[in-house]
């Protein structure tokens, strides 16, 4: 087996976790000299670097500057998956997605303790991946694990074995899926497969957390979507998000030299209370908070609308059942560096 390189994050910013008992600390930008990398987590200077058009996404290890062909591809692959995800499109998948869920409520033993995430949202999703990307449920099912394997590799970038494994199952996805835009064949089938399950699962672990405001949003059903954006910004998931320098570039006065990586704090940039009042209490009634977990600026989700789609489709009817659901037994977590969540979310509803 390969070396595994240390995972230089493990012991920093743990503050950032959802399961932590402290809030995030926020820093002015700083040069980290073991990351190599410049470290940004306030939120003005993180959303100062996403409309920054001389920072380029790049991967956590990658020291490549990006050149413009890459930015010309990643212009047209916004601008396809945009128009591929018409309002007609989302409605039929909302459609098919609410009729999946309300069968599946029904048919689960909710006297008993249920795991809200492999018995309810894991299916769910699959079939929402499956329909999005255009594939069977048969090769939806086939392809989990593959999918999983990518997803696990995303959550601990530094662990050798689960890259190397997450190659592999990338090829073997690759192969499968021929939707068009490219945004809606594997690397949206592990998205949504994946990546939402991770995304509902922090969610609703910070809503179960919060009593009351379960409470008021089964009072208050209406407030669902408001709902979602709070807890995509509460709960989040990302953790580091990558640039490189195409140029020398001023964020707030911080002079960033052409070839020299960012690393942004985008958890602790969600609870900035320069950005927002009260950061770290969950308030669904809060409106117009503009959190960065899917993002912001030149590069933000392009799935986004399918994801607040999905969240909500799914979060609604456990609201709108359950006046509270609690945790059956502790929540133990899953990932690293790039993004921890819930193994499984064990309930019981009342
Ligand atoms: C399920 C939860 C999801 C989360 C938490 C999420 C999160 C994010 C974030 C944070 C970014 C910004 C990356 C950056 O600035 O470096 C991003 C970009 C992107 N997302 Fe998502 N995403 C999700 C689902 C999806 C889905 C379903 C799709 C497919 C339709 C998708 C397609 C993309 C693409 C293509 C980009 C890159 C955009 C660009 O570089 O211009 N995402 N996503």
């Amino acid at each position: 087996m390969s070396a595994q390189r240390e995972d230089p994050l493990k012991p920093a910013w743990s503050r950032d976790l959802l399961d932590s008992p402290f809030p995030p600390e926020l820093d002015a930008p700083y040069f980290d000299n073991t990351l190599d990398a410049w470290v940004l987590s306030r939120y003005e200077d993180i959303l100062a670097v996403f409309w920054a058009s001389e920072l380029s996404p790049a991967s956590f290890n990658s020291k490549n500057i990006p050149d413009s062909f890459s930015k010309d591809e990643s212009f047209k692959m916004r601008t396809e998956t945009l128009e591929a995800l018409t309002s007609g499109r989302m409605r039929v998948w909302k459609e098919h997605l609410t009729k999946e869920t309300s069968a599946l409520m029904e048919g689960l033993n909710w006297q008993e303790p249920v795991d809200l995430l492999s018995q309810y949202a894991q299916p769910l999703c699959l079939s929402l991946a499956a329909m999005v990307t255009e594939i069977s449920d048969y090769d939806a099912v086939r392809m989990c694990n593959r999918a999983a394997q990518v997803s696990a590799a995303s959550a601990e970038p530094y662990n050798q074995t689960l890259r190397s494994e997450a190659k592999a199952a990338s090829a073997e996805l690759r192969s499968c899926f021929h939707a068009e835009p490219e945004a809606l064949r594997e690397s949206g089938f592990v998205a949504l497969s994946q990546t939402m399950l991770h995304i509902l699962a922090n969610a609703w672990f910070a809503l179960m957390q919060h009593p009351q405001q379960w409470l008021l949003l089964y009072r208050q059903p209406e407030l669902i979507e408001q709902a979602i954006e709070e807890l995509l910004r509460y709960a989040g998931l990302a953790r580091i998000l990558h640039r490189t320098a195409t140029a020398d570039v001023d964020i707030n006065g911080c002079i960033i030299r052409r070839g020299e990586r960012i690393f942004l704090r985008i958890i602790a940039a969600n609870r900035d209370p320069e950005r927002f009042f009260h950061p770290n209490e969950v308030d669904i009634t809060r409106r117009g908070a503009g959190h960065l977990t899917l993002g912001a600026g030149l590069h933000s989700c392009v799935g986004a609308s399918l994801v607040r789609m999905a969240a909500a489709t799914l979060t609604s009817p456990l609201i709108k059942r359950f006046a509270r659901v609690t945790l059956d037994q502790p929540a133990t977590w899953q990932g690293g560096s790039g993004f921890c969540s819930p193994i499984s979310l064990w309930v019981r509803v009342g």
